[in-house]
């Protein structure tokens, strides 16, 4: 038992909650029940990035000041995390005075210890990410690779953080801490990095003004990182709260794999530098990976962003939590997938616990009058010992997979756990005991049971708060009460409970039929409707952001740059073909003349405002650059093919009552817009 520190990245203002931020923050919390759980007395932080050239361009976007903008923006995510059942000890904003007070000390300690010179400075620098690339990391055009957006070129006066002088401390401190940087694949990145040779940091900027300014010289404001990355040390003040940071408290950042080295290089290379020991740095950084949404990169153009505060209110925060923690391997790239989430829903949850609980709960009321049953006249046999030796295992090894951060490996296991009760379930036969007459059978049986289901409750609330004190409700137990120097981890079966009144209250995990499915899938996944233009809703959401990067989509325009413009290739086709596609109700596939070799096939959301003969031989108007998208399959002719549409067409109008954009005269297919 010890002291536990578990963060969340701060969240740029520039977007409000999406799916990949509430990922991260889903796991810190579930990590950090588990410390709770096993006595661990714990402190969990997240909170609002809010300075920089970012920030302040999206505030002047919005027509607001950048601490109006932000204080809105900042306030969807406090209240965001609370609805997903996370309940963080401090919301941090990087405009909260004692942050800002915190981050200016900082800086005079790495000035003491002669880490800061001023230079004149020029280099590319991508204001998506607040950092500065070297013409190596950036794609072609300038362009960079993370936010397809050209770089822009700073030249300015600037604080330089001798970073090169932390090279090797930095190297040495990997060495002996060799679970500072998980998992291991983004570790050895890291090494190459550093071992690669670091350069100076930039650390301050001059031109624009929305940061904490540099103590002794308000001209420059610090780099937005310096900053932002001092939140984990600044949460906990210079009071008792500093228990956190000291040698024996365990800091876990939990972070994307997109700003690992932000983490792992810059992070301790300041603390060293401020005179913070080896031991008070972060135990670990944990760099997760990224999730696609339906197999596609969740972004604003392709308005595929997921809300996961509308999955949270249809079927409640746990399910989506549990679907998280379970489906994506942590620490690699995974896929979020509407239907997976119910079947898996369906599968772990309606069919594996939910059924073991109902069962038992019914063989009682049956049975033992609805009570705990006693268990000390039967002697146990040889499927009571596998169940014991299944109980031993799955939770022992669930145990070690919440400790060493593999949330979807612990939650496997107690599935497993699961799974073997239900199959003990079926070999015990109790209805058979009970026709022989051995009700002194039956009842050791439905006991081994409950205590089974007891000890699945607990391993189940680091993800499943609330169905788990739902679960523990039923089998008349008191909410999960986690206090500090207590271990409650069920490494031993709990203890008989015989007398104790049941309390079934119908099915925890009701399962959805495929009707009930498709009905929650419309409602949560709408189908979306490809290669046409979606027009923009009539006005803009009520305190909706705007902005760049993933999220969600704010129906702002947000304006975009001549250069990024000109990268839309439109051109003029002529529809060849057009038949509509079986079993969805929206769509048409359509061939279409683009002056290339081949015609293009493109699926088209079209079907509800025009038949196929309407279409064949119109001029339309295409997006002919857009990278190609996936609709499912569908069956032709009795052969089942991808949808994939190579192309947008673009018309405007509600999906029953589209017009499509054409052009006057006779241009040719192919012709260019522009
Ligand atoms: N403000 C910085 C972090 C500063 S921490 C001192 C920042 N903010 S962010 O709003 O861009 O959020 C980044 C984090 O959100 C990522 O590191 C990751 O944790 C999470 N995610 C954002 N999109 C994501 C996915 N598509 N998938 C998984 N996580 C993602 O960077």
């Amino acid at each position: 038992m010890g002291r536990f520190y578990a963060t969340t990245p701060i969240y740029y203002v520039n977007d409000v909650p999406h799916l990949g931020t509430a990922y991260t923050t889903i796991v810190t919390d579930a990590v950090r029940r588990f410390h709770q759980l096993v006595g661990d007395e714990t402190f969990m932080l997240t909170g609002t990035d809010e300075h920089g050239q970012k920030i302040e361009r999206e505030a002047k976007a919005a027509s607001l000041e950048p601490k109006a903008f932000t204080d809105r923006i900042s306030q969807r995510f406090r209240e965001a995390w609370p609805r997903l059942d996370v309940h963080a000890d401090r919301f941090i904003r990087t405009t909260d005075s004692d942050h800002e007070a915190f981050v200016a000390e900082l800086w005079k300690k790495v000035e003491a210890a002669g880490d800061l010179y001023l230079e004149n400075y020029e280099d590319w620098y991508c204001v998506g990410c607040e950092s500065f690339k070297t013409e190596k990391e950036l794609e072609p055009g300038n362009v960079c690779p993370l936010h397809k957006k050209p770089v822009e070129r700073i030249k300015e006066e600037t604080y330089f953080f001798r970073l090169s002088k932390w090279e090797k401390p930095l190297l040495d401190f990997y060495a002996a801490h060799p679970d500072f940087i998980q998992p291991v694949t983004r570790k050895n990145e890291v090494l190459a990095f550093v071992q690669g040779g670091l350069k100076d940091l930039s650390v301050s900027r001059t031109t624009f003004s929305w940061g904490i300014p540099v103590p002794g010289n308000p001209k420059h404001i610090m780099y937005v990182w310096f900053d932002a990355l001092a939140n984990y040390r600044s949460a906990l003040g210079n009071g008792p709260l500093t228990r956190f940071w000291a040698p024996e408290a365990k800091v876990v950042h939990f972070v994307g794999k997109d700003i690992l080295r932000f983490h792992a290089v810059y992070w301790p290379a300041f603390l060293l530098s401020a005179g913070f020991s080896r031991e008070q740095i972060p135990a670990t950084v944990f760099a997760h990976g990224f999730l696609t949404v339906d197999g596609q990169k969740m972004s604003k153009a392709l308005r595929n962003a997921v809300d996961p505060l509308k999955i949270a209110e249809k079927l409640g925060p746990d399910v989506l939590r549990y679907h998280l923690l379970r489906a994506i391997a942590f620490g690699q790239d995974g896929d979020f997938d509407h239907a997976a989430l119910l079947e898996r829903y369906n599968a772990d949850l309606g069919k594996n616990v939910g059924n073991l609980l109902n069962r038992v709960l019914g063989l009682c009321a049956r049975n033992t009058d609805g009570k705990h049953p006693d268990d000390d006249v039967a002697t146990d046999g040889p499927i009571e010992a596998e169940l014991f030796n299944a109980y031993e295992q799955c939770v022992g090894a669930a145990f070690t997979n919440w400790q060493e951060l593999a949330p979807h490996l612990a939650l496997e296991q107690t599935m497993k756990l699961s799974s073997a009760a239900n199959a003990y379930v079926d070999r015990a036969a109790p209805w058979n005991e009970l026709k022989n007459g051995n009700t002194a059978r039956v009842r050791k049986i439905l006991s081994r049971l409950l205590r089974v289901l007891e000890a699945i409750s607990v391993m189940l609330w680091p993800a499943m708060p609330a169905k788990a004190d739902a679960m523990r409700a039923q089998l008349g137990l008191p909410p999960v009460r986690a206090a500090v120097g207590i271990d409650i981890w069920p490494m031993k079966m709990p203890s008989v409970r015989a007398g104790l009144a049941l309390a079934p209250a119908g099915p925890l995990f009701p399962t959805f039929d495929e009707k009930q499915q498709k009905a929650i899938l419309d409602e949560l996944a709408p189908p979306k409707e490809p290669a046409v233009a979606d027009p923009k809703p009539a006005a803009p959401s009520p305190g909706a952001g705007t902005g760049t990067g993933t999220g969600t989509d704010t129906g702002e325009s947000a304006i975009v740059a001549y250069d990024d413009f000109a990268k839309v290739d439109l051109r003029v086709g002529v529809v060849k073909t057009c038949e509509k596609v079986p079993k969805k109700d929206k769509l048409l596939r359509l061939t279409v003349d683009l002056g290339e070799a081949e015609p293009r096939t493109i699926v088209a959301g079209l079907a509800l405002s025009f038949t196929p003969e309407k279409l064949i031989g119109r001029k339309v108007i295409v997006v002919a650059n857009l990278a190609p998208r996936e609709f499912g399959s569908a069956e032709f002719d009795g052969k089942k093919v991808k949808l994939v549409s190579h192309g947008m067409l673009l018309a405007s109008g509600p999906s029953e009552d589209l017009r499509l954009a054409t052009i006057d005269g006779d241009a040719p297919p192919g012709a260019r817009l522009k």
